[in-house]
């Protein structure tokens, strides 16, 4: 089998796929109050597309694949997008990024069609500081998505906090206590410059070396690192009293870790996005919609990826990510 091996030898095998970029929620870290241009509905591959070129993306050995947003849950019948991605030969990884607003009703159906695991924005436990970070949401129902996320059985459950500096980093240790006692993972990130959202949230920056001090002070001896954990993206896992529980940091400000990148994105128009903080992207999808055969999208595939950028730049002033929201590309 072909395998996606970039200029730096690195393998790509994970794909993130926003299937939409709009959102119930506005996270005010992630867009900002005037909005941000979205994709036509028209330009969105429909989920015959997007399975068709998963399905490329399979056949060059890559075996995760994570549906993203904006929200994935607000685009129509997901269920049947991941039915269809989870028949894929070579697919044994599903997994979803979500805010978890509609994950109740959905989660038992998700699980049963193919998605194992779950990622989860959770900022806060105060529900007034909840609906001002979300734009209006609804905390009890983000709560209520997460047990039922563990109730049908997805595990990891990774919660993601974005620690901001006078927002909510007072709330580390409440949120460590909230994830031990319904056992689920949890995630502290650094706020990544990325979109005008992004942007401002420069002020709000929180470094992972306090937010790791923290956790150290809270559990001493019980906190062990976790190393080369499976799946382990861009975080750094600690476990508590070798407990099931790890908790993760996110560093993608202090500490890059560009040099093990295994993924791609794909946009909700057929995008292909090299790296989440360069301008790159390839227009696989209007590839498709002119009739490219299977082949010639593969060779577009293989050419990107030889082509994919070294590192992120993020960290000085004029590397900020402008042209992109994180909404359109799913963190
Ligand atoms: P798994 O490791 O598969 O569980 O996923 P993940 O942690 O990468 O995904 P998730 O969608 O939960 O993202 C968590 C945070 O990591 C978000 O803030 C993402 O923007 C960030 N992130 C994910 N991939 C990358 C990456 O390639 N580079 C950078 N800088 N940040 C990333
Ligand atoms: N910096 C860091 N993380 C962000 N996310 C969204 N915007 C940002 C940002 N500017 C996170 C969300 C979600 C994940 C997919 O990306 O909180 O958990
Ligand atoms: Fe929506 Fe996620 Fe962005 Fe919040 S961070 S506005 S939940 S896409």
């Amino acid at each position: 089998m072909q395998s996606l091996i970039d200029s730096f030898g690195r393998r790509i095998d994970y794909l993130r796929v926003s299937v939409t970029d709009r959102c119930n929620y506005r996270c005010f870290y992630c867009i900002p109050p005037e909005g941000v241009a979205m994709a036509a509905r028209a330009d969105f591959l429909r989920y015959e597309e997007l399975a068709r070129l998963i399905g490329l993306f399979a056949d060059l050995g890559v075996s995760k694949v994570r549906f993203t947003g904006g929200e994935p849950l607000v685009r129509r019948d997901m269920v049947a997008l991941v039915r269809q991605v989870a028949a894929l030969p070579g697919i044994d990884d599903l997994s979803l990024s979500t805010n978890a607003h509609l994950l109740e009703r959905h989660a038992s159906l998700l699980r049963e069609a193919g998605v194992s695991r779950v990622n989860i924005s959770l900022d806060t436990l105060n529900p007034v500081t909840f609906a001002k970070i979300t734009g209006g949401g609804e905390l009890a129902a983000v709560l209520r998505g997460i047990d039922a996320a563990l109730t049908a059985g997805m595990r990891p459950v990774k919660l993601n906090m974005v620690v901001m500096k006078g927002v909510n980093e007072h709330e580390i240790e409440t949120m460590l206590d909230f994830a031990v006692e319904r056992g689920a993972d949890l995630r502290f990130i650094e706020t990544m410059p990325i979109g005008v959202a992004g942007e401002k949230g420069v002020s709000r920056y929180y470094p992972a070396a306090k937010m790791l001090s923290r956790v150290r002070r809270k559990y001493g001896e019980e906190l062990i690192a976790v190393k080369g954990a499976k799946g382990a993206g861009p975080a750094s896992y600690y476990q508590i009293g070798g407990g099931p529980v790890r908790v993760g940091v996110i560093s993608a400000m202090s500490r890059h870790f560009c040099e093990g990148c295994n993924r791609v994105r794909l946009t909700a128009k057929g995008e292909l996005v090299l790296c989440l903080g360069q301008e790159d992207t390839i227009p696989l999808g209007s590839g498709l919609r002119q009739g490219c055969s299977d082949a010639e999208l593969t060779q577009v595939i293989l050419d990107a990826i030889a082509r994919k950028p070294e590192r992120h730049e993020f960290g000085k002033e004029e590397n900020i990510v402008r042209f992109r929201s994180m909404s359109a590309i799913g963190g």
